[in-house]
């Protein structure tokens, strides 16, 4: 039983930790597409062939089911992906709809019309592919009626953070945030929708105010992961061991990856 985690790179590994947190004794195959990130300037039919190649190779490690931490590639190529390119027996999910959700305060599966919710004026800070494929506010239409929606595309943060180049990535949140304060003064709510963002969350707080709620996605990820697999138990697949796989350099990957998460964690070549 091995259940997938996919990110262009580390950001990923935010929502990694919330499953094996939660889920301790699932095993988890975690890959990394380093040497392809960042994705979010990359176009729709690239994230598409470079996202279908991971998810296939860790189809080969033992997964049937593959989380798409990847807001990015969940905006840009997931429905592609379920309409025309997975299996029958296999399954992939993104990382947009449980946060919606938590957003819109719905549980999971309720399909019943777009309401009125508490939040009104929502900020969006996302990578420029996610932002100009519009993917958060069309899932947003299906459930909520009358959120004004602010996006923030902010370029440069995820290279930095790959980078490890923490002092570009904070000088560059705070400049995101002026960016999108001056479109919309007082958000009630801001986003975090970019698996990588997490890392820089007490940034983005910092400079947003106490009075913003900020939405991260990790623990929203892995608590709707763990409600799926009590209803689909036969989706945790044949693997046995977890793994960390990257297209980039495994040394570095995890030393990086090792720094972020605070533990040890030893990438291998894909
Ligand atoms: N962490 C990813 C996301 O959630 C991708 C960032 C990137 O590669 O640009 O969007």
């Amino acid at each position: 039983m091995a259940v997938g985690v996919f990110d262009s790179g580390l950001g990923g590994l935010t929502v990694l930790d919330a499953c094996q947190k939660r889920l301790p004794d699932v095993p988890f195959v975690y890959f990394g597409d380093n040497a392809h990130a960042p994705y979010g300037v990359r176009d729709a039919d690239d994230i598409y062939d470079l996202t279908t190649k991971a998810v296939a190779r860790m189809w080969d490690e033992g997964c049937d089911l593959v989380i798409i931490a990847c807001n990015t590639a969940s905006a840009a190529a997931l429905r592609r992906m379920q309409e025309s390119w997975v299996p029958r027996d296999k399954r992939v999910l993104g990382v947009f709809v449980p946060l919606i959700e938590a957003l819109t305060e719905r549980q999971w599966g309720d399909n019943s019309p777009p309401r009125e919710v508490e939040v009104k004026h929502v900020a969006l800070f996302a990578t420029p592919a996610t932002v100009r494929s519009r993917a958060f506010q069309r899932e947003l239409a299906f459930r909520a009626i009358g959120v004004d929606v602010e996006a923030q595309a902010c370029g440069g943060v995820v290279d930095a953070i790959e980078d490890g180049d923490m002092i570009l990535a904070e000088a560059l949140v705070r400049s995101h945030v002026e960016a999108l304060q001056r479109k919309m003064p007082e958000p009630d709510a801001a986003i975090l929708g970019c698996t990588h963002y997490p890392i820089m969350e007490k940034e983005f707080q910092d400079a947003l105010g106490p009075n913003v709620k900020v939405f991260s996605q990790a623990n929203l990820v892995a608590a709707s992961l763990e409600d799926y697999l009590k209803r689909r138990p036969e989706m945790l697949g044949a693997g046995t061991d977890t793994v960390y796989l990257t297209t980039g350099n495994p040394s570095k990957v995890s030393d990086r990856a090792t720094q972020f998460l605070r533990r040890k964690v030893e990438f291998i070549s894909a």
